[in-house]
């Protein structure tokens, strides 16, 4: 990806993305909180001590800092991403709570073990795949030994997650992965413990059959996923 494709769309980030997802009823904010809520929900069930220092790659203008300090608050945010102008925006915004951090594309400015937790949400399908394993890796030497890694991806077996990235504008270079493509890759980066889960099956319209989703996981209909893994305590 051109480092300065999402300069073009900084700015106007929200708006669009909230006029391409309107066909699931949601606005932008339910997307980017439920995976925050999510990687709390795995933290609790695996009785993992709560991370302190968290690294956002590919944060773009900030959109989780806000919940992480709603589900996670003991975590510091780092948010790093290529896009110079977006990191503007976010510092303008969350610059109090949440550092931001320009990227160079191929070594994340941290020390090796920095970061308890790694996100990265909605990013992967924006870097040529071949880049994919590298940077992995990359975002695996900054986490701490029994750091945890949760990537996020649009699903390209699920129709309308297609439709809705066909017509976006800032995803007009967007190369989907399949998640067992994903989790492979995240193997091949040294990382263990890897699963998957399938997310968002309903749109607002049919809220009231959401409390199924939890059943459903396995499900590789969801119109997105994520790709959990943890490096390991030895090297
Ligand atoms: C669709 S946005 C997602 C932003 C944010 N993670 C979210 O969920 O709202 C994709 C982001 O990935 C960033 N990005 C693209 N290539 C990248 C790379 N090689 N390294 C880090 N970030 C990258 C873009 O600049 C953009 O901010």
């Amino acid at each position: 990806m051109d480092e300065a494709e999402f300069d073009k769309f900084a700015e106007e980030y929200r708006a669009l993305h909230a006029a391409n997802i309107r066909l699931s009823g949601e606005e932008p904010e339910y997307f980017a909180e439920y995976k925050i809520a999510d990687i709390a929900t795995e933290l609790a069930r695996e009785r993992a001590a709560a991370p302190s220092t968290v690294l956002d790659f590919g944060a773009g203008v900030g959109y989780s800092v806000p919940f992480f300090a709603r589900h996670l608050p003991t975590a510091r945010v780092t948010c790093l991403d290529v896009s110079q102008k977006s990191l503007e925006l976010g510092a303008a915004k969350y610059g109090v709570v949440a550092e931001f951090r320009h990227f160079d594309g191929v070594r994340i400015p941290f020390a090796d073990g920095t970061f308890d937790l790694a996100l990265a949400s909605c990013v992967f399908h924006h870097i040529a795949h071949a880049e994919h394993v590298a940077l992995l890796a990359e975002i695996r030497r900054v986490l701490a030994p029994g750091g945890r890694l949760f990537v996020f991806e649009h699903n390209p077996l699920n129709p309308l997650t297609r439709y809705v990235v066909n017509s976006c504008v800032f995803d007009e270079h967007a190369q989907l992965v399949l998640a067992p493509t994903m989790r492979r890759r995240v193997r091949e980066a040294g990382f263990a413990a890897t699963h998957v889960r399938y997310r968002i099956f309903f749109p607002l319209a049919l809220r009231s059959l959401r409390p199924l989703e939890k059943a459903l996981t396995w499900l590789p209909l969801g119109a997105q996923y994520y790709v959990a893994a943890a490096k390991s305590l030895t090297p």
